[in-house]
């Protein structure tokens, strides 16, 4: 489909996405953070918006600039993510979850700044689980919701990568997942992307390989 085929074809819809990657305080001034950029997540708000969409974008730590055709709500934490996503999806027609949301956070936060005078020659960080907010937004879904769900994975075999996403979606229990190899140099941070999306049959409904941008109009088709 060409974009003049796709014109207003989102105009009414509340669409909800996450991008970028959360960061978990260790203190003052330290964080665990990933490597994700924010580009897929806010190349799917830009054609969403462009494409009639209201957009709410919540960003977690965006290395890109948000398009000004979107809601904007920057968050830092996964709990913040959380908490933010929850809210704007009450009302979503659908929700992509494309954020990098980190499984784990620092169990305590130091007040001041560690110093390695009184920490000596070891550091222990006992990290402690994030909530998955992808299962409880499935668990709590309004009806006629899409859900769409994001699985990064480093798996080099492309029979397995399916396998692993066919599994994450079980879990997860959304309505879409767009399974994305992710690595050194793959995924994260780059312009391009390949991607395989699955309905929730674990049936493959889109492969598509391109700029982020091209992978986003042809992830948007999915919900015409
Ligand atoms: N996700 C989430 N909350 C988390 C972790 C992940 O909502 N605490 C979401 C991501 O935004 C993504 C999907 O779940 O849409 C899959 O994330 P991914 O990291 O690939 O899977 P995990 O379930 O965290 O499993 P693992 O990292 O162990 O592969
Ligand atoms: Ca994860």
């Amino acid at each position: 489909v060409g974009e003049a085929g796709r014109s207003q074809d989102l105009a009414g819809r509340h669409i909800v996405v996450t991008a970028g990657g959360t960061r978990e305080p260790i203190d003052p001034v330290r964080f665990i953070g990933n490597r994700s950029s924010g580009k897929q997540g806010v190349a799917i708000a830009a054609a969403a918006a462009a494409r009639g969409a209201r957009v709410t974008l919540i960003g977690a730590n965006l290395e890109v600039p948000a398009p000004a055709s979107v809601a904007l709500v920057s968050v830092g934490t996964a709990e913040e993510l959380a908490s933010a996503t929850q809210a704007a999806a009450k009302d979503a027609d659908v929700v992509v979850m494309a954020a990098a949301v980190a499984d784990y956070r620092p169990e305590r936060l130091a007040a001041e700044k560690i110093k390695k005078e009184q920490q000596g020659d070891e550091l222990p960080l006992r990290l402690v689980k994030n909530p998955d907010i992808l299962v409880s937004l499935a668990q709590a879904k309004p009806a006629g919701q899409l859900l769409i769900g994001f699985a990064a994975e480093t798996e080099r075999d492309d029979a397995k990568l399916l396998e692993l996403g066919r599994a994450k979606l079980a879990r997860k229990g959304c309505d879409l997942l767009v399974v994305n190899r992710v690595g050194w140099d793959e995924g994260f941070a780059v312009d391009g992307n390949t991607v395989t999306v699955l309905d929730r049959h674990g049936d493959i409904v889109l492969e598509t390989s391109g700029s982020k941008s091209s992978v986003a109009g042809r992830i948007l088709d999915l919900l015409r």
